[in-house]
């Protein structure tokens, strides 16, 4: 009861995020070139989809960093809680906390003091956390926070003065360009305190053909999660795009480590929303969807410097595919 308490005093109000996202939308349908926030991937449907795509074969950066905290669990445990004291645990973006379930079980079992704050952009994810995870673990003391990461970051900061740890796992960081993944990590620091923490997964650079498939899976889930993101604006924002006239495009380049997704426009055609804004798309238009960026070792630890922390560890996978990496708050 206490949890769901907590999650609804610091929920926004649904309206605004409607607000928000119907800005957001048609700001990005008016660019040139078009261009939609990953971010509105997630909603119920989404999740859904994003769970599918998380179990099919192609895609790997899960099933990369399930084995480090499966097969790691102790050293990184160990690496986080640091000096013993108690501490939030704070993660970004914590989808079904899957991968952090490995850590609490592991934290809890060494009796650590510590506050699990799982933070998403989804409120479909936070309900479901706010309500399964003290079951799952008994004992956890949790507070899911539903919203943008550096508004319910500084919630979360505001809730105690302990240290903090914070996850940020699947690199999720990858959602950004590299200099956006600099200043977000600046903007976390600043967020922060000396000798705080971040554990943070990021997906390394590696073959470009095993990159592609992952974001070009034969099942077409990775399709359907970027067209979603067009149904939820028919349902949320009562648009009509018509679905089978969008290509799904997906790309990767190794020199860069960007893989892109665009949705391309088969026709020429017009999409209305909310009744009042009309969107023209010229036949093989695109709308830019998605950028998950790839890493070499090197740029995660010049991402880390050049942003106030100290890289102070990192845990791979056998493949050497995933890192997750413990950065300090110097
Ligand atoms: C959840 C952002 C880490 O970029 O790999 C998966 C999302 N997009 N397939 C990623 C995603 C297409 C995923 N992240």
């Amino acid at each position: 009861m206490a949890t769901i308490l907590v999650q609804t005093e610091l929920n926004e109000p649904a309206c605004l995020k409607t607000d928000q996202f119907y800005n957001d939308v048609i700001a990005g349908l008016r660019a040139e070139p078009k261009r939609l926030n990953s971010k509105y991937f997630y909603d119920a449907n989404g999740d859904k989809l994003f769970q599918e795509l998380m179990a099919c074969s192609e895609y790997y950066p899960t099933k990369c960093e399930l084995e480090i905290f499966s097969e790691k669990t102790a050293e990184v445990c160990k690496a986080i809680m640091a000096d013993g004291d108690d501490f939030d645990l704070i993660e970004l973006g914590a989808g079904d906390a899957m991968k952090s379930t490995y850590l609490l079980k592991y934290l809890l079992e060494q009796k650590a003091d510590f506050t699990y704050l799982p933070i998403d952009i989804s409120d479909n994810v936070i309900s479901y956390l706010n309500v399964t995870l003290p079951v799952t673990l008994p004992g956890l003391n949790i507070k899911g926070l539903n919203g943008d990461y550096f508004d319910m970051l500084k919630q979360a900061a505001s809730l105690s003065g302990k240290r903090k740890v914070v996850l940020f796992l699947g690199s999720n960081i990858g959602n950004m360009p590299m200099d956006k993944a600099v200043d977000f990590c600046g903007e976390l620091r600043s967020n922060l305190s000396q000798g705080d923490m971040v554990l943070i997964g990021m997906d390394l650079k590696k073959n470009p053909k095993t990159v592609l498939a992952a974001y070009n899976d034969k099942g077409g889930i990775t399709k359907r999660f970027n067209l979603n993101l067009l149904e939820r604006i028919n349902r949320e924002l009562n648009a009509d795009f018509n679905i089978a006239k969008f290509d799904h495009y997906p790309t990767y380049d190794p020199e860069t480590g960007a893989c892109k997704s665009y949705l391309i426009s088969v026709e020429d055609q017009e999409v209305s929303i909310n009744g009042k804004e009309k969107v023209l798309f010229l036949k093989d238009e695109y709308i830019y969807m998605e950028i998950s960026q790839k890493f070499s070792v090197l740029q995660t630890e010049e991402m880390a410097t050049n942003s106030g922390f100290k890289p102070i560890d990192n845990f791979f996978d056998t493949k050497k595919w995933f890192v997750d990496s413990v950065w300090i708050a110097e």
